[in-house]
This record gives C-alpha cells, structure tokens and sequence, in this order.
C-alpha cells in the first residue's frame, strides 16, 4: 500500500477535521502519499480526488464542519455508482481507503469492501453516538455540549416564566444526545425512542418538576419521526393537561455545528492515527472503537445497524435527580 484516501461522509460532526488532519499526518509520517475525496462517496463516484499534503490540513484542529465537504449519497447506494467509484480509485493510484462517518457512511464502505478488493478502515464520525463496538463517537462529546449550553439557556426563561419546555435534539434513530443531555442540565425528563414513555407518566414527571422550588420543568425529546418529537409531544400534553404553560424548542442543525471540544479533538485524533497503524497491520473493514478508553478494531458488521443498549441507569439517575 503506497497511496491512502480519505473521505468524510454523511452528516458533518464537529472533530471531523481533527480526524483528517490526524489521518493525513501520520499517514505522510509513515511514508505514505494521502489523497482527499470531497463530498463524500459522491466524490469518489464522480472522480473529485485532491492531492494532500502536510500542509493541506494545517490549522484545521479547531474547526467544526468538514474541509472535505460532505455528502449523503444516492449513486453509491447502486451497484453501477460503487463500480464507477472503484474504478476512480484505481485511476487515482488509491490503494486504502479512511472514511469518516456514522452508520450510513460505514454500512456503505462495508458493502463496498465486499464487492471491491480495497481495504478500508472506518472512524466513527457522528453526533449521535449510535455504532456499535465503541463508547462513544467523534462529535458526541461537543453536541452534547451544545445541547447543555442551548438549555441552561432555555431554563433561566423557562424559570422566569414558569414555563413547561419541550427540548427536541437529534440522535437519529438513538436516545444518547437525550438521555445524557439531561442528566447534564438536570431536566424533569427524557424522552428517548429506547424507551416508551407514555403521556400520564410522563405528566407525574413534569408535576414533580413544577413542586421544586425552581417552578419550571424541561423535558429532551429524542427527536422520531414516528412519534412527532417534540411538537407531537407537546400537542398530547397540552390537550391533556391544558393547565401547563408549555413551549417547544427544536435545536435542529446547530448541535452538528461549531469548534469540537477538547475530548472530540483527542479522540479524533487518536482515532486518526490509528486508522493508519490498522492498515499497516494490514486490517480491513474495521472500524475503530473506543471502550474503556482503549482504541480497539470494530468489523463493520458488528459496528453498523446495531442496537447500542441504553443504560437503565442513567434513565433512572435523570428521575431521582430531578425529584
Ligand atoms: O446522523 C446525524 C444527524 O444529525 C441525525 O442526528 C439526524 O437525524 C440527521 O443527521 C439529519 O440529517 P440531515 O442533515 O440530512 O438533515
């Protein structure tokens, strides 16, 4: 292997860059020539490959989003677009392949490695924190951040104004960015797609919320399309409980935003650099993992579609300390 590629996929996650630059760096370190794919596997597919230096991911650190550019696929999704991109990279001289993304972008390198004869290396590149085989994932840490700030915010309105607010984050189809975002503001409660909660529970933790001193109560709603998030949340409740002065913040894309925290920046790029040692192992189709603060090699199979158990107690931490 002489020439490593490297593509960021799906949607952005802030430490992203941290990643590039550690896999860009430690690959030159070893000898290799590195290549950057923009847009993702859109890039591979339409043949948009750069040469990087050194020099191509100075003072990128502490930039959120990617330099890479990102994209969410359709072509690479058909048999023909995987062809296309395989033979992209054949003509590029690219004979190892890094990308960075979550369960979409890494389901999709694994089909690829498959078909192709090109070893690949994964690094979890999400907010959502929903692969499986590692703790957690490059972006979690500073969404999760975000969200802390964002309702530390609502609450000193909520609390002036008595106020019931319904938090909608992301998570795709996860309830981490919820669950952990409310231990880490002290909400009356989370509502995550692991769990049903059903609308008479969930109205015994708002009142227990409104008999502190505090008067305000705060519920993070994973957002799910299947329930209606945080809006569908907030119709039930009101038309039930009409007596609840109650409001609805969705936080949408800005927790995929913004300048990774220092442990997204660590984690990226430890993550980075080992990508580069895997392939000299001569690893393929893993992805890297981190449990219990050891670096490990995840298969794709094992890391992607998988349902990351929630830990019961944290759900019941939110509870008891928001009685
Ligand atoms: O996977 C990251 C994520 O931000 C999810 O939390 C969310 O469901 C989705 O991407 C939003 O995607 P888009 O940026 O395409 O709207």
């Amino acid at each position: 292997i002489k020439c490593i590629g490297i593509l960021t996929s799906g949607g952005d996650a802030p430490g992203m860059n941290a990643a590039i630059r550690a896999v860009t760096r430690t690959a030159i370190y070893n000898g290799f020539t590195v290549k950057g794919i923009l847009r993702g596997y859109r890039g591979l597919v339409t043949n948009e490959i750069v040469d990087f230096h050194s020099s191509s991911v100075s003072n990128i650190i502490q930039l959120g989003g990617t330099i890479l550019k990102t994209a969410r696929c359709e072509e690479f999704k058909s048999v023909e677009g995987r062809q296309q991109a395989y033979e992209n990279l054949k003509a590029a001289g690219i004979d190892a392949l890094v990308v960075i993304g979550g369960d979409g972008s890494l389901s999709g390198a694994n089909i690829f490695a498959q078909e192709h004869d090109i070893p690949i290396v994964g690094l979890p590149g999400t907010i959502d924190n929903d692969l499986g085989g590692t703790d957690a994932t490059i972006g979690y840490d500073t969404a999760l951040n975000t969200i802390m700030e964002a309702v530390d915010k609502l609450r000193d309105t909520a609390s002036s104004h008595e106020r019931l607010f319904f938090v909608e984050v992301m998570g795709h189809t996860a309830g981490y960015l919820a669950l952990n975002g409310a231990i880490a503001t002290g909400s009356e409660a989370a509502i995550i797609p692991e769990m049903d909660t059903e609308v008479d529970q969930l109205a015994e933790l708002i009142s227990q919320g409104f008999r502190k001193s505090k008067n305000s109560a705060i519920v993070i709603v994973a957002e799910n399309p299947r329930t209606g998030g945080a809006m569908g949340l907030a119709e039930r409740v009101k038309k039930e409980f009409p007596q609840y002065d109650a409001r609805v913040t969705i936080l949408g894309h800005i927790q995929r935003g913004g300048s990774p925290s220092a442990q997204d920046r660590i984690l990226a790029s430890r993550m980075g650099a080992m990508a580069i040692q895997a392939i000299m192992e001569g690893q393929r189709n893993v992805m890297i993992g981190i449990q219990n603060n050891e670096l490990v090699y995840v298969p794709f199979s094992r890391a992607v579609r998988h349902n990351k158990s929630i830990n019961r107690d944290y759900v019941n931490l939110v509870k008891i300390l928001s009685m």
